[in-house]
């Protein structure tokens, strides 16, 4: 399916980023999986692809840094030639109650999942611009539309992905670069799982189907708002969550 094409996926060697980059790998892309700690466990996420793991790049760098940004899509771009597909997926938690959270708690937060996103799609944009094609799609969270306690940090850093998709989505609307948002609810990661366990449980059972998702459910969204056959979805948020914004 994505013969040929290249996918930077940010956070992609961990959580529901890896399983973005797995998904695409097995659909045929490149993808390079951008890290920011812990090479060892990148090398080994990279050696699971066997007779594949040519289609697979593994780039460290902070997406809170504009620097790292620039010199990993030149790595990339070095690499494989070209970027097709941006997947802005790193995000972190510090989770606190406001009275709580300090001022870096906040800025931490806010420059990783939504001032990375905007540094990373600036360091590939002028590129998607010159050959009048790309995909971004933009990793949010439900709890974005819904606030969580102990989560204002985190909800304003995805709410803001809404906004930022959908005005680049505006500006890049006759250039062939779609940008979309997905928003995925309580998956069953390594953040889901550092919930206190009380906590977890009061929020499966808020939660319709009453189970966490899966991260390979969210990559099959990814996956299709990249396809050619997609090409007329643009400032879209696609929510995967169980039901849980009822
Ligand atoms: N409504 C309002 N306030 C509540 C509340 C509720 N239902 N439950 C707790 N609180 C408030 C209390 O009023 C109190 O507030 P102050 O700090 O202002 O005094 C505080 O919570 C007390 O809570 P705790 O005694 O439990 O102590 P804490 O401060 O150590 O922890 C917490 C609070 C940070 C919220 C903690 O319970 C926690 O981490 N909860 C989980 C947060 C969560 O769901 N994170 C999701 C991570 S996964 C993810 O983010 C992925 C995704 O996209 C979905």
């Amino acid at each position: 399916m994505f013969e040929g094409r290249v996918a930077l996926v940010t956070g992609g060697t961990r959580g529901i980023g890896a399983a973005i980059t797995q998904c695409l790998v097995e659909s045929g892309a490149s993808v390079a999986a951008g890290y920011s700690r812990g090479k060892e466990r990148a090398d080994e996420f990279v050696q699971q692809f066997g007779d594949k793991g040519s289609n697979v790049s593994i780039h460290q760098g902070r997406v809170d840094d504009v620097n790292d940004c620039n010199r990993v899509v030149k790595e990339v771009m070095d690499r494989f030639g070209r970027v097709d597909f941006l997947v802005n997926n790193a995000g972190i938690t510090v989770d606190k109650t406001v009275r709580k959270m300090s001022v870096d708690d906040w800025r931490q937060v806010l420059d990783v999942n939504l001032s990375g996103a905007f540094q990373m799609t600036k360091a590939v944009l002028e590129h998607m611009i010159e050959r009048g094609s790309g995909r971004i799609v933009n990793i949010s969270s439900v709890i974005g539309e819904t606030g969580n306690v102990g989560q204002a940090n985190y909800a304003a850093s995805k709410a803001g992905l809404f906004g930022f998709t959908k005005s680049l989505a505006l500006e890049m609307a006759q250039r062939g670069i779609t940008v979309n948002c997905v928003a995925p609810g309580f998956i069953g990661t390594e953040m889901v799982a550092a919930i206190p366990e009380a906590a977890l449980a009061k929020v499966v059972e808020k939660i319709p189907q009453r189970r966490l998702g899966k991260p390979e459910e969210v990559a099959r969204v990814v996956r299709f708002l990249l396809e050619d056959d997609s090409s007329y979805i643009t400032g879209a948020v696609y929510s995967i969550n169980g039901g849980l914004d009822m």
